[in-house]
């Protein structure tokens, strides 16, 4: 049985542009859906309530993401960084408004060109390949407020412009790339990804739906653009992955799980893998009043410009039970579903299973057989910094070795596994709740949900132990 990592497998890290860079309003930068988002715990309940208003209210929120931790400026410092860690790849998101400011001009920014030619160029000059997500929770402000985001059919053109714009200018230097982040994550949090919050109960599935056609077509134009302009590209679907477990064996139970499961893991991946709508779909539709608008080619695009492979996230399982008192159910772990009491949790509540990642690599390759890629995994924690300066992250150590482990035996099952990013690689912003003091890093940043810190860079303990992994190729974890 084969229990090695293969060769050319891509170790590395995991950001997106919005949680790292700041300079918000440099370089001609137009504002992003996430330069209006709050920091703190609020952030979570501003996502889903109706109402959002888009605008930047400095006397009443914070806005972590305009400076966040800099990249902008200190690149070249954390590009070295993760080359002395041995990283083979790095995964980072083009802001669409530095190219594209408000998403609507008809050419690109150079100011902001130059800055991901210069980054690019960086990374190269250490061997690291760069995995690119063209979408990641920033999309232009301009056509969030302006447009209604997704819902929006002008937005398919609007993203292939700019997707073309990036291919042309970057087809020497990127040859992975991702079309939308986490696409089926908008079911749960649709303000960061499609730019909207539904307006009402009645109509939400209607907005959603139609939303995810629209960016089901405009992924297909990418991949097309993709093919036309870099051959020798791989373009992928990136997914929130996790596997959905019934609660027990009680049928009802079971059948529900596998109600949730298809919607979460398959639904999306079903459309850009696979070339078509699946069967289940037209019940949800059915159910929950929708009828979508696919104007004519549409369907024929999505068949004929599928992904080469599957990007995802895998932070947690979900368990669910058909009929769940509120006692039972959690909320901390993202999606509504019941405690499982085998599962530890972190401290937001995101429930800890290694033999889940093995799990869902497996559901997904036995569904697809295309080339799976973790492009997100990581543990949200507080780090203590210890008078002398260290920080002794075992507990990050401990997850991502179990995680790195259950990737292995994936691979033993049969799994072909293209590589694993560890999420936020150096400490960022955090998506959900806009803070600093939810860590993920192998890199301290010296920044604080106050706004406080030097932004200075340090090595945590952890930082030593991945270079080791990547140095024995997973040999040693
Ligand atoms: C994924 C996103 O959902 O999870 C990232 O693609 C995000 O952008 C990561 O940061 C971790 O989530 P959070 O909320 O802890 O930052």
């Amino acid at each position: 049985m084969n229990k090695k990592f293969p060769e050319g497998f891509l170790w590395g890290g995991a950001t997106a542009a919005n949680q790292i860079e700041g300079g918000w309003n440099e370089g001609n930068k137009g504002l992003s859906i996430a330069d209006v988002l709050p920091g703190g715990k609020e952030r979570l309940k501003l996502l889903k309530e109706p109402g959002f208003t888009f605008e930047i209210d400095k006397e009443k929120y914070n806005y972590p993401n305009h400076e966040a931790i800099d990249f902008y400026h200190r690149y070249k410092e954390d590009i070295a960084l993760f080359a002395e860690m041995g990283f083979k790849a790095f995964r980072l998101s083009i802001a669409w408004t530095r190219i594209f400011p408000n998403g609507t001009e008809s050419e690109p920014n150079e100011e902001g060109i130059v800055f991901y030619d210069q980054v690019f160029d960086e990374l190269h000059k250490y061997g690291i390949e760069p995995v690119v997500t063209i979408s990641h929770y920033e999309m232009p402000l301009h056509l969030a407020k302006e447009y209604g985001g997704w819902r929006n059919r002008e937005l398919v053109a609007l993203f292939e412009r700019y997707a073309r714009a990036i291919f042309e200018r970057y087809k020497e230097k990127v040859k992975y790339w991702m079309t939308f982040n986490e696409i089926n994550g908008a079911l749960h949090f649709p303000l960061m990804s499609m730019g909207f919050v539904p307006e009402s109960e009645e109509t939400k599935y209607q907005e959603l739906f139609q939303a995810f056609h629209h960016q089901f077509v405009a992924s297909s134009l990418a991949v097309k653009a993709c093919r036309e302009i870099i051959p020798d590209a791989k373009i992928g679907c990136m997914i929130l992955a996790a596997p959905v477990y019934p609660y027990d064996c009680n049928p009802e139970n079971v059948m529900h799980a596998l109600e949730e499961e298809r919607l979460l893991n398959f639904f999306c991946a079903d459309v850009q893998v696979r070339g078509e709508y699946p069967p289940f779909i037209q019940r949800v539709f059915d159910e929950r009043g929708v009828k979508l608008d696919i104007r004519e080619g549409d369907l024929e695009l999505i068949k004929e410009h599928t992904v080469d492979y599957i990007g995802l996230s895998y932070y947690m399982s979900v368990t669910q039970k058909k009929d769940k008192t509120d006692d039972e159910r959690i909320f901390g772990n993202v999606f509504d579903g019941v405690k499982n009491p085998f599962l530890k949790a972190s401290d937001w509540g995101w429930e800890i299973d290694p033999t889940g990642l093995r799990i869902i690599l497996n559901r997904l390759y036995d569904r697809y057989r295309v080339p799976l890629f973790i492009v997100e995994n990581g543990l949200g924690a507080y780090d203590k910094v210890e008078e002398d300066g260290s920080i002794h992250d075992d507990y990050r150590i401990d997850y991502l070795r179990r995680h790195i482990e259950a990737a292995r035996e994936a691979i033993a099952d049969g799994v072909d596994l293209l590589g694993y990013l560890v999420w936020g690689c150096i400490d960022l912003v955090s998506a959900s709740t806009g803070e600093f003091s939810k860590r993920y890093g192998l890199i301290y940043v010296d920044r604080h949900d106050d706004g406080s810190g030097t932004l200075e860079r340090k090595k945590k303990k952890s930082f030593d132990w991945y270079q080791t992994v990547i140095a024995t190729n997973g040999e040693q974890i």
